[in-house]
């Protein structure tokens, strides 16, 4: 079973950023799998790298539109994303410094960090950037 499904309560209304959802929540059902098979730790790590990857390149695109139309709460935005990468970024470190660091309750906090984001924080630009004709 899946860690986590894709439903449309999680949609933005904008094509390419749900494309970005959907993708980050199927890398993390793959870490969910590997960790659950007991896959081996570089199988795992290889894993957690691709995740922290795309995490970058999503973020990346969000504030690209948040500067492209003058998005008003991007500061605040902004610092959610910074949290989640210097976190992340700190648990990888962990990882290659050989801790154990992937756990259940690890998965279960991106999980949760993942949904609060898109349905609290994410949500919030659909309606400025719909109307800036970003669909
Ligand atoms: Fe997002
Ligand atoms: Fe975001």
């Amino acid at each position: 079973m899946s860690l986590m499904n894709w439903t449309d309560s999680l949609s933005v209304n904008i094509r390419e950023i749900d494309d970005q959802h959907k993708k980050l929540v199927g890398i993390l059902n793959e870490l969910h799998d590997a960790m659950k098979a007991g896959q081996g730790a570089k199988m795992t790590g290889n894993v957690l790298t691709e995740l922290i990857k795309y995490v970058g390149t999503h973020f990346a695109t969000e504030e690209k539109y948040f500067a492209q139309y003058a998005y008003p709460d991007t500061v605040k935005h902004k610092a959610e994303h910074d949290d989640l990468t210097k976190k992340a970024l700190d648990l990888q470190k962990q990882f290659q410094d050989g801790k154990p660091v992937l756990t259940v309750e690890l998965l279960n906090f991106l999980k949760n960090w993942l949904t609060n984001h898109i349905m609290g924080t994410d949500k919030k630009y659909s309606p400025y950037l719909n109307s800036k004709g970003l669909v």
